[in-house]
């Protein structure tokens, strides 16, 4: 019974896009329940060499078990507790010079949704905490609580687009003055009576927004992202390939910028003439992101958001 496991996204159209080759070692930066990596290392023959990395403790005993059950193995992959930011750290210890195939499935699992203990569920009450490891940085609770007036704006409006983030802060500050926040439910439901009901959207919770952007500082996800990204494109072998999926649109085009870059060729300024000084390095192997099927997107709604990108190490 597989019941307990995150349901990935995209999974046919992530091995398409690496193609991963009998000898390979591919590298899962956010390996969550191992759906994405147990697809990878099918798709070679079994005959690859996987490092996983996530930085939650629960998750990754969860992948651990997944791995066992199926038999896959235990010299075919290392499962290490990581942040994918540290990645060339890990290869090092493992002795590994570099990878041939990267994926990387940013965000939250849904094991992480589904547990209201963990404190990223807008429907039900749970301490108000976020983070993917529990043994670090701050939790939600202590950013709501302790954050001075524009600072807590400017995360609202930045990392979650949230047109409301003044009105929003104000009512906190207000109520947190009288008693702190401590639930999800709690901040949830300030944050709904902070934005006129006829802008709330049919769609989605009026807290959504608020809720994405703490789990992004809580768990210091843009700069994780850059420097994971800096760090699976260094470690790309020549005709090695990198995938990411991204769930919003403050990821993907940080994503896409970086990747943009890497793909140009470097021209030469004080050159009249505009030559190039050094050639791309990489290859874009999605002029535009790729999106789930509409029958993923059925079975699946949680994937309706995910984009891909793709990119080929040239030399
Ligand atoms: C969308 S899930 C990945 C699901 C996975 N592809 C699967 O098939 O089950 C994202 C995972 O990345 C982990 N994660 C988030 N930020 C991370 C980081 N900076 N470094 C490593 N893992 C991270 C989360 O704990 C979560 O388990």
């Amino acid at each position: 019974m597989e019941a307990t496991y995150h349901q990935p996204a995209m999974v046919e159209e992530v091995t398409r896009l690496l193609q991963p080759r009998p000898g390979d070692t591919i590298v899962d930066c956010n390996l969550g329940t191992g759906g994405h990596s147990l697809a990878l290392l099918e798709a070679c023959g079994g005959r690859g060499f996987l490092v996983g990395l996530d930085l939650d403790d629960a998750v990754l005993l969860l992948a651990r078990q997944r791995f066992r059950s199926r038999e896959i193995p235990s010299r075919s992959y290392a499962l290490v507790q990581a942040n994918h930011s540290d990645l060339a750290q890990v290869l090092g210890s493992l002795g590994l010079t570099g990878a041939d195939r990267i994926v990387m499935d940013l965000g939250a699992s849904s094991l992480h949704y589904d547990d209201p203990a963990r404190g990223f569920s807008l429907q039900a009450e749970g301490p108000l905490d976020m983070r993917y490891d529990r043994t670090q940085g701050p939790t939600a609770a202590e950013i709501v609580n302790t954050w001075g007036e524009r600072e807590l704006s400017r995360l609202f409006r930045q990392e979650g687009d949230e047109r409301w983030a003044a009105r929003i802060v104000r009512r906190i500050v207000a109520r947190r003055s009288e008693r702190p926040f401590e639930t999800t439910a709690d901040l949830a439901r300030e944050v709904g009576a902070a934005i006129p009901r006829k802008a709330w959207s049919p769609r989605i919770h009026p807290a959504t927004r608020v809720f994405l952007a703490l789990r992004v500082e809580v768990n210091d996800e843009v700069r994780s992202l850059e420097e994971a990204l800096a760090a699976a494109l260094e470690a790309l072998k020549p005709k090695g390939r990198l995938a990411v999926l991204t769930f919003q649109s403050n990821e993907d085009r940080r994503t896409k910028r970086i990747l943009r870059e890497a793909c140009r060729d470097r021209i030469d300024e004080a050159d009249p003439w505009g030559r190039v000084k050094e050639p791309a390095k990489f290859r874009d192997l999605t002029k535009k992101p790729l999106g789930p099927s509409p029958e993923e997107i059925e079975k699946n709604p949680r994937a309706r958001s995910a984009r891909l990108r793709g990119v080929e190490r040239l030399d």
